[in-house]
């Protein structure tokens, strides 16, 4: 079988580690070429490629970012893009493609597999907010870079007797910063699912300092945002924006700094901002996300075998499922709000 490749979105550690399951068990199992598209949907447009076999992909595993290259491109929102995605896959004569990316590149492949394009989706996305799957890989080293962030903070900020917020990524979703929040012992976790009250967060941050705790780390998702009111006047102000991607998402960041100048002014404690951005993107994936991704990879080249397409790999108590495309992309997987309110809580503050 030909199978093509593409990653789109984001990137994120392990996606060299699904390329690399993909090309070497298809091979090794059942004889396959691959073709790797570059830059996601945009080198599928532009029929950009490179052919992609187990001797280059051999060392992949450890590697950061993604060989192939990513983009935010929607060949929906380009002239004729649908059909010039058909066309190339033709011409190249792939047979499945394995498309490993977020709500947004899934969604394209959603889109295009009812227009009759063979896909298989592989889940990506270190936010951790899509649907029918546990967990996506890249999250587990996005915590690891976070809680590492948090722990260095932690002895400035003491040091220091100051307040540090900690900006961490996720638009709609606030895994990233309770897990981290919760493994770097944060004083406070804010969440996008959540809004919060300014006047409580100074109150509890208040409450600490009396009982002789003169530092906290804050931690906060970057979507996240105070309750409806003058302060989200004043932090919407602060962090507005109008660049939005082809899917239509602006361009988060800045409430971290809004944030932690508000802790300042209303409690006069020192503050700071930290924010972890594309850091948490980058680098060497966590042995959990290599062997995810390496899973999720070779049961992408096992459903195209079984002609599974329109299904999405993914895990579910311990066990790599398949999925329909749709259950993954139809709503984000938002914050499971017990991890907040009875894991989190007896030690915040
Ligand atoms: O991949 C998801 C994400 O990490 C979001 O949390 C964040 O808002 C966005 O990517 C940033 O993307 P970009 O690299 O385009 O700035």
């Amino acid at each position: 079988m030909r199978l093509g490749l593409l990653t789109g979105g984001g990137d994120c550690p392990g996606l060299n580690a699904v390329i690399r399951a993909v090309v070497i068990a298809g091979h090794v199992v059942h004889r396959d070429d691959a073709v790797g598209f570059l830059d996601g949907w945009r080198g599928v447009l532009e029929d950009r490629c490179t052919t992609l076999d187990p001797d280059r992909c051999a060392d992949l595993l450890p590697v950061g970012g993604t060989v192939l290259g990513t983009s935010r491109t929607n060949p929906f929102a380009e002239p004729e893009g649908p059909e010039r995605l058909m066309a190339t896959v033709e011409r190249r004569k792939v047979e499945a493609m394995i498309v490993i990316g977020g709500e947004d590149t899934l969604g394209v492949a959603h889109r295009m597999h009812s227009m009759g394009l063979p896909v298989v989706g592989v889940p990506k996305t270190i936010d951790n907010d899509l649907s029918a799957t546990e967990v996506t890989f890249g999250f587990d080293t996005a915590v690891q870079t976070a809680t590492d962030a948090i722990d260095r903070l932690r002895t400035t900020a003491e040091s220091h007797h100051r307040v540090i917020v900690c900006e961490v990524m996720g638009r709609h979703a606030g895994w990233i910063a309770t897990q981290a929040g919760i493994a770097g012992g944060a004083a406070e976790i804010l969440v996008p699912e959540v809004p919060f009250d300014m006047d409580q967060v100074c109150e509890r941050l208040v409450r600490r300092h009396e009982r002789g705790r003169f530092f906290s780390v804050v931690v906060i998702s970057e979507g996240a945002f105070p309750l409806s009111g003058p302060d989200a006047e004043s932090a919407r102000r602060a962090t507005a924006t109008d660049s939005t991607d082809q899917f239509g998402h602006v361009r988060l960041g800045g409430i971290g700094a809004w944030l932690a100048s508000e802790i300042e002014r209303r409690t006069g404690y020192e503050s700071r901002v930290t924010t972890l951005g594309h850091v948490q993107r980058g680098g060497t994936p966590t042995a959990f996300d290599r062997v995810l991704a390496t899973r999720f990879g070779v049961a992408a080249v096992a459903a195209a075998h079984d002609g599974a397409f329109g299904t999405m790999v993914a895990l579910q108590a311990g066990a790599i499922v398949r999925v329909p495309l749709e259950s993954a992309i139809t709503a984000p997987k938002t914050l499971d709000l017990s991890l907040l309110e009875d894991v989190a809580a007896p030690f915040l503050g």
